[in-house]
């Protein structure tokens, strides 16, 4: 048995810093030779332990268990890869998040999506409160703890800096959840931590990093066991065109190992198994050797999770991004498991109802999900763009109960062969790229029948 480094997922609204924050803890380490170490993955970046160490200094030291993780593996999530981060099958491919929110901004609608999104998989995570560097008056001190550097602050600055922290945990109540700000809290189990940053200046992630890896110490060492020796569990991120290796597909490992010539069994976007033989396993080159090198990726024989790593291998055309990935070394069995995993993911629908579309297995399994929560009956769940039969059978819906007849379309687009159907049809699109603002809209358009 051996003990992997938890999978830290980053989520916020956009712009709020989730990619500065992840480059600054690169940048101080490529910085600083002596601590290194940093890998590159794909989608991913492993900060091991002993940088954590020299990031941290003293603040780590405390900690009593301290070799038992490894380290910490980061999910950079743009957009919509959120969903498809956090899941795996029978629950969170996340063992951690981190929810990042800009401090003078607050709340945003993609916010509260990824904070539910985080209620409906219960992945434990803590509040960055990012850009305090922002707020007015605020003295810098590059690369410092936040306590530090908040104690040198001005008495107004600190007051600024309080009611922006109560502002988030008004809002956090709202939502359910109990927080305070780090070095208040009395209760780690029952109370979020709510850390203030700059992701820019670095003030405050010696804290986010020595939070992380107490809270994997404290609670998540044992399902962080994998075996080393058994065969991988993976998810797809994504698929992508590459220069001279053709369609491959991007995936992180949370278990087992990987090897070259394997055989693997994906899922395709008409729910169907794929089995395909590994021609190579790909990580990015380090920082430094990109820097001289034509070549993007360096070759792997095998990868042991947790590990990101791009695939080559033929016949990857239809492989959805959200698909599970499983070693078929036993044939029979993990067609099986996978199969029924793909059955749990395709949603149970009810007989009635209305049709919902989105762009991945993750966001339309998320999406599914909120929509049972409100009671609103589904007709069908399915991947890609709304096209002709999606709106004659919405016709055919809304004919028996005009209630029925809505498509939501979550980050996908109208077929353009189909735009005319639906103009002249009496369907009703409710589309975009966050979900709960896309039910908002559902649930007022109903309303506005109802009356
Ligand atoms: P998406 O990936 O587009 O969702 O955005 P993101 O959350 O990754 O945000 P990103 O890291 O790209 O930051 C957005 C902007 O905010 C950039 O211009 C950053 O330089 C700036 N920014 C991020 N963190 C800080 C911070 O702590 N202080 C200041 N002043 N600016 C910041
Ligand atoms: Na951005
Ligand atoms: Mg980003």
């Amino acid at each position: 048995m051996k003990i992997r480094s938890p999978i830290v997922s980053v989520l916020g609204h956009v712009d709020h810093g989730k990619t500065t924050l992840l480059d600054y803890i690169r940048g101080s380490t490529i910085a600083d030779k002596e601590a290194g170490g940093i890998t590159q993955h794909i989608g991913a970046t492993e900060i091991p332990n002993d940088t954590i160490d020299e990031i941290c200094g003293s603040f780590i030291s405390a900690l009593t268990i301290k070799d038992l993780i490894p380290g910490l593996f980061f999910i950079d999530t743009p957009g919509h890869a959120a969903f498809t981060s956090l899941r795996k099958r029978g629950g969170a491919l996340a063992d951690l998040a981190v929810l990042i929110v800009d401090i003078n901004d607050g709340f945003k609608p993609q916010t509260y999506e990824a904070l539910n999104i985080l209620k409906m998989y219960r992945t434990p995570f803590i509040v960055v409160a990012n850009k305090i560097d922002m707020i007015f008056g605020w003295e810098t001190h590059e690369g410092a703890s936040f306590k530090e550097s908040f104690n040198q602050q001005a008495q107004s600055v600190k007051q600024a800096l309080d009611t922006k922290v109560y502002e988030i945990v008004g809002t956090l109540h709202k939502e359910g959840f109990q927080s305070e700000r780090f070095d208040r809290i009395s209760d780690f189990a029952s109370q979020i931590t709510i850390i203030p940053i700059s992701a820019k200046s670095g003030e405050g992630i010696i804290e986010v990093l020595a939070m992380l890896l107490g809270l994997a110490q404290e609670y998540l060492t044992e399902q962080l066991e994998i075996n080393e020796d058994a065969p991988a569990k993976g998810t797809v991120l994504e698929i992508k065109e590459e220069t001279g290796l053709g369609l491959t597909v991007d995936s992180i490992i949370y278990d087992g190992v990987l090897r070259t010539n394997d055989e693997i069994a994906l899922m395709t976007s008409s729910n169907e198994v794929l089995t395909t033989k590994i021609r190579s396993i790909l990580r990015p080159l380090p920082l430094e050797e990109m820097r001289d090198s034509k070549k993007k990726f360096q070759k792997f024989d095998e990868v042991v999770a947790a590990a990101g790593i791009k695939i080559a291998a033929p016949n990857l055309d239809d492989v959805v991004s959200g698909s599970p990935l499983r070693v078929l070394n036993d044939k029979e069995n993990v067609e099986e498991e996978i199969l029924k995993e793909i059955e749990d993911i395709t949603i149970s629908t009810d007989d009635e109802g209305i049709l919902v579309k989105a762009d991945t297995l993750g966001s339309l399994e998320a999406i599914v999900k909120l929509l049972k929560e409100l009671d609103i009956p589904i007709r069908e769940a399915d991947i890609g763009d709304v096209n002709r039969r999606d709106i004659i059978n919405s016709s055919i819906a809304l004919k028996e109960d005009d209630a029925h007849g809505a498509i939501i379309a979550f980050n996908v687009g109208v077929h353009p062969n189909s735009l005319e159907d639906l103009n002249n049809s009496e369907v009703e699109l409710f589309e975009g790229d966050v979900i709960y603002q896309i039910i908002e809209d559902y649930e007022e358009w109903i309303k506005e029948k109802e009356e």
